[in-house]
C-alpha cells in the first residue's frame, strides 16, 4: 500500500509508485461508475481507514444511543408507550450489529472496536451525553435525534461500500419509525394539557441545538469531507445535511405548536431556507472531549454491561469449541 515503497529496492520505487497511482486511478474509475466496493476487492488504506472510523464511531452511537432513551422504559405512561419504546431500543442495539459487522468485513474485529470504546478511545455522537429529563424528552428525541439520523443515513444507502451501504437500507426503515412514533408522542403532549405542552416545549428547547450538532462541524472546518465525498462515501457535507434537517424540522414544529429556541430563526426568500443563529461549536467540542453532562454515566454503563455479558461470550465460546460447525459464534464480542 503507500508504505510498501519504503520496503522497495532502491530504483524500484519509481514502478512501484507508478503501478500504485494506476491501481488508485481505476478505483477511482469504479467509484466514478457508482460500482459498490466490496470487502475482497482492492481499496486504499486511507479509504479502508476511513470507513473504518466512521462505521465504528456509528456503531458505538447505536449502542450508547440505546442508554439516555433505556433510561425511561420502567417509566413509560402506558403498555403502549413502553411496547414502542422497547421495539425502538432493540432496534438500536439491532443497528450497532450490523454496523459492527459491516466494519468487520474490513479486517477489524468487533472485540477490539468495543475494547475501544470502553477504553474511551473511540468517538460516538455527542447527542447522546446530554441527559433525559422527562418523558418528552423520549418523543424529542425520535423526532429530532432519529430525524437528524435519517437525513444523514439515507445518502450512506448510496455509499460506495457494499456492506455498509446494504446494512443502512434496512438501517433507515428502521429510523423512519423511529422518528414517527417521536413525532406522534410530541403531538400527542402538544394536543394534552398546558403542564404537558410545556413538557414538549421545554423537551425541545434542550434538543435542537445539540440535534444541530449532530451533523458534526461546520465544512470549513471539517477535515475529512473532500476525500469522503470523492469516494463516495459521504454524498453530502455536513452543512448541507444539516440545512435539509433545518428546513424539513421547523415546519414541523410550528405544527405541533412548540416555539424555536433561537431568537435569530428567519426564513431567507433569497436562499430559500431557513436561517439559524451561530452553533455553539465550544461546546461540541467539549462533549466530544468527554466534558459533556453525562459522558462518563454513559461509558460507565456500557462498561457494566460489558461485564455483565461476560458470561454469555463465555458461553459462546464453550459451545463453539463443542460445535466447531458453528464457529463464527467464537467471534462474538
Ligand atoms: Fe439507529
Ligand atoms: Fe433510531
Amino acid at each position: 500500500m503507500y508504505t510498501q515503497a519504503l520496503d522497495a529496492q532502491p530504483g524500484a520505487a519509481g514502478a512501484d509508485d507508478a503501478e500504485q497511482q494506476a491501481r488508485l486511478a481505476r478505483f477511482q474509475e469504479r467509484i466514478d461508475r457508482d460500482e459498490k466496493i466490496e470487502p475482497t476487492d482492492w481499496m486504499p488504506e486511507q479509504y479502508r481507514h476511513m470507513l473504518i472510523r466512521q462505521i465504528a464511531q456509528h456503531a458505538h452511537s447505536e449502542i450508547v444511543g440505546m442508554l439516555p432513551e433505556g433510561n425511561w422504559i420502567t417509566r413509560a405512561p402506558s403498555l403502549r408507550r413502553k411496547v414502542v419504546l422497547i421495539a425502538k431500543v432493540q432496534d438500536e442495539g439491532g443497528h450497532g450489529l450490523y454496523l459492527y459487522s459491516a466494519a468487520e468485513t474490513l479486517g477489524v474485529t468487533r472485540a477490539a472496536l468495543i475494547e475501544q470504546l470502553l477504553a474511551g478511545q473511540a468517538r460516538y455522537s455527542s447527542i447522546f451525553n446530554y441527559p433525559t429529563l422527562t418523558w418528552a424528552d423520549i418523543g424529542a428525541i425520535g423526532w429530532l435525534v432519529d430525524g437528524a439520523a435519517i437525513m444523514n443515513q439515507i445518502p450512506l444507502c448510496r455509499c460506495s461500500y457494499g456492506p455498509y451501504a446494504r446494512a443502512m437500507v434496512r438501517i433507515c426503515k428502521e429510523e423512519s419509525f423511529h422518528q414517527r412514533q417521536g413525532y406522534e408522542l410530541m403531538l400527542t403532549l402538544a394536543r394534552g394539557s398546558a403542564a404537558q405542552r410545556a413538557m414538549a416545549q421545554d423537551a425541545f428547547a434542550r434538543w435542537w441545538r445539540p440535534a444541530l450538532m449532530m451533523f458534526g462541524p461546520s465544512d470549513a472546518h471539517s477535515v475529512h469531507t473532500a476525500q469522503s465525498m470523492r469516494w463516495k462515501i459521504k454524498r453530502f457535507s455536513n452543512d448541507e445535511l444539516r440545512q435539509k434537517f433545518i428546513d424539513a424540522t421547523v415546519p414541523q414544529a410550528h405544527f405541533l405548536g412548540l416555539s424555536i429556541p433561537d431568537p435569530e430563526l428567519r426564513w431567507d426568500a433569497a436562499s430559500q431556507h431557513f436561517q439559524t443563529g451561530p452553533i455553539d461549536w465550544g461546546e461540541f467540542e467539549a462533549v466530544l472531549r468527554g466534558d459533556g453532562p453525562c459522558n462518563r454515566e454513559r461509558l460507565a454503563a456500557r462498561r457494566e454491561a460489558h461485564e455483565a455479558g461476560a458470561w454469555v461470550r463465555a458461553a459462546a465460546v464453550a459451545y463453539a469449541e463443542k460445535h466447531p460447525e458453528h464457529a463464527p459464534a467464537a467471534s462474538v464480542g
